[in-house]
Parts: structure tokens; sequence; C-alpha cells
């Protein structure tokens, strides 16, 4: 076990739903500190250039027109083992095989709105982390 960062989205139908205060609450009732926070209404090249590992998707169109449907809330997530806390906060991408109590079964409406991003691994959250928070942005607890 070692303490991580994760990037976290919570996607436009989230901010939609307004589950920002009930998000914030499960990752830090889970023990993850948030340690960078903010909303962003993403342009086409932020939503297609943060997705570009699947362009060759035939949902990546439909994905970017998604998330650039509203605003999101982005943020750095840490903990120990924050990465994989978070997924299971998450809960699978597909709703209907998330696991009951996860933020996706509780209130994603499908595999293409599924109401949050977690990164899957350590290299991919430090690439994430770097495309949304300059290093200034990330503030550690100073009191203890
Ligand atoms: P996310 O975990 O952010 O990773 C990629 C996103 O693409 C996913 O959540 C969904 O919002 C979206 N998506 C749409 N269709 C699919 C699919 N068939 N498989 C995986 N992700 C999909």
């Amino acid at each position: 076990m070692s303490v991580e960062q994760t990037l976290s989205i919570i996607k436009p139908d989230g901010i939609q739903k307004n589950l920002i205060g009930e998000i914030y609450n499960r990752f830090e009732k889970a023990g993850l500190e948030i340690v960078a926070s903010k909303m962003l209404h993403l342009s086409k090249d932020q939503a297609e250039g943060f997705y570009s590992v699947h362009s060759e998707r035939p949902f990546y169109s439909d994905l970017v027109n998604y998330m650039m449907s509203g605003p999101v809330m982005v943020q750095v997530l840490q903990g120990e083992s924050a990465i994989d806390a978070n997924r299971k906060i998450m809960g699978a991408t597909n709703p209907s095989e998330a696991a009951a109590g996860s933020i996706r079964a509780d209130f994603a409406d499908s595999i293409e709105e599924n109401i949050v991003h977690g990164s899957d691994g350590p290299e991919t959250a430090i690439h994430e982390i770097n495309f949304f928070f300059d290093d200034s942005e990330i503030c550690q607890r100073t009191r203890t």
C-alpha cells in the first residue's frame, strides 16, 4: 500500500443531477483527500485530447460531445491506493455491472453517460492529472 494521487472527473450528467456534494462526500468518507479541484466547461480540443486514447473507438464522437455538453468538475484525489479506491467507489464502467452502492450503480443512466471518470493506473493518473492541473494547483494538507 502506498499513498497515490488519481484524477477524477464528475461528468456533465453528474453536474446536471446536482451530485457534486454527494460524490465528494463519498470520496471523503472513504478516506480520500481532495487536494485539487475546479469546474470547467471543456472545449472540443480538451475533450478530444483527454480521451484521445479512445479516438479509434466507435463511441469516440459521442463521448466527446457528451463531455462538452455541460460543465464538469475535475479533482485530484489523494490517499492510500487512491487509484483502486476511487475505481471501487465509482463502480464498473457499465452501470448495469457496477457493484451495489457504487456511484455508477446508484446514479448512472448508461455506459455512455456514467457520471464519473477515474484514472485506471499509475501512469494514466500522472498523465491525466498533468492534463488538467499545474503542480502549483495541487495543495497538500499542512495541518495534521
Ligand atoms: P470512462 O471511464 O470515462 O472511459 C471512457 C468513457 O467512454 C467511458 O467512461 C464512457 O463514458 C464512454 N463509453 C461509451 N461507450 C463505451 C463503451 N462501450 N465502453 C467503454 N466506455 C464507453
